[in-house]
């Protein structure tokens, strides 16, 4: 299982560094424009191998893309972070023309690569491939979903005062301050409605915390986070590599689904060997169909952006 990781930027080593750690891939190549840095942190990585003990070959390139040939899995992470007070929206302009070009070097060498886009604005840059690529759509899929709900868990942990593997939640919906549907009404503690635990009132803090997770985040770090970013993209791969099969909400080009057509957003998606295995269709109520209409106006708007 090879898997290539564009950009050796703080989200692409940390992706690479829980792929190694978690020792089911034999090799992850990084590639970056900038001389000798991806190079730099593949050696960096290479370094803890005896430590943290795995055995995942890890190398680094500038920009020679015929050493990701044969890759099963290429995540894509290059393009700019965003600032503190910058939504993903404002990332368009720049990140468009490289997501482009990097994703068309990869399928030159890998022509059967299954694609995991993290660069934002996500869903869009997702679409964007996409329309560059068009390969067929269960080969391209968009990592925001993965996260937003860890980071869901993460509040609601916080709110009920128990650790984030008692609960369990998703969010669907674009990967913006505005788009995410975190779905308060399936959120459970082992199998209970978390409204059993904390009121309506705790409720709606955890998911406007949450919708503006990253950037909360951005704004404390100066940049865009990375290590729950890595975390969320690493299960992914995990999940194609090892043929796990398991759901997470991720942007996939929708085909009627949601009463959706030509967009690329957050669903729960089944991913196994064959990347989006399954488009899971939930039974949304009227508030959560509207919420869902809404954020895909909005992810169309920033798509109309795009010269494809
Ligand atoms: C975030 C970036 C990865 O949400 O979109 O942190």
């Amino acid at each position: 299982m090879k898997v290539t990781v564009v950009g050796a930027g703080a989200v692409g080593a940390s992706c690479a560094e829980y792929i190694a750690i978690k020792n089911f891939a034999s090799e992850v190549v990084i590639i970056d424009i900038k001389e000798n840095f991806a190079e730099g942190k593949a050696m960096d990585l290479m370094q803890t191998a005896s430590l943290m003990g795995f055995d995942t070959k890890i190398s680094g390139s500038t920009n020679d893309y015929s050493k990701t040939a044969g890759s099963d899995i290429a995540v894509i992470t290059s393009g700019i972070p965003r600032k503190p007070g910058m939504t993903r929206e404002e990332l368009i302009g720049i990140n468009a023309g490289i997501v482009k070009s990097v994703t068309q070097s990869v399928l030159e060498h890998s022509p059967n690569v299954i694609f995991i886009v993290v660069s934002n604005p996500m869903d869009t840059m997702a679409y964007l491939t996409h329309k560059a690529l068009g390969i067929a759509r269960n080969r391209i899929i968009g990592m925001g979903g993965a996260l937003d709900s860890a980071r869901f868990k993460y509040r609601l942990a916080e709110a009920l005062g128990c650790p984030s593997s008692d609960v369990n939640g998703i969010v669907i919906g674009g990967h913006s301050d505005t788009g995410m549907i975190p779905l308060t009404r399936l959120a459970v503690r082992n199998s209970i409605p978390v409204t059993k635990f904390i009121s309506e009132e705790r409720l709606n803090e955890v998911m406007e915390a949450t919708k503006v997770g990253g950037a909360t985040l951005t704004k404390m770090l100066g940049t865009s986070a990375w290590y729950a970013p890595g975390a969320a993209v690493s299960s992914m791969v995990q999940s194609i590599a090892c043929d796990q099969k398991k759901m997470f909400p991720c942007s996939a080009l929708l085909e009627g689904e949601y009463g959706l057509n030509d967009i690329s957003i957050g669903v729960p998606c089944i991913i196994g060997k064959d990347g989006i295995e399954k488009i899971v269709e939930l039974d949304l109520n009227d508030a959560e169909k509207a919420k869902i209409q809404e954020s895909a106006s909005a992810v169309k708007k920033t798509n109309g952006l795009l010269e494809v």
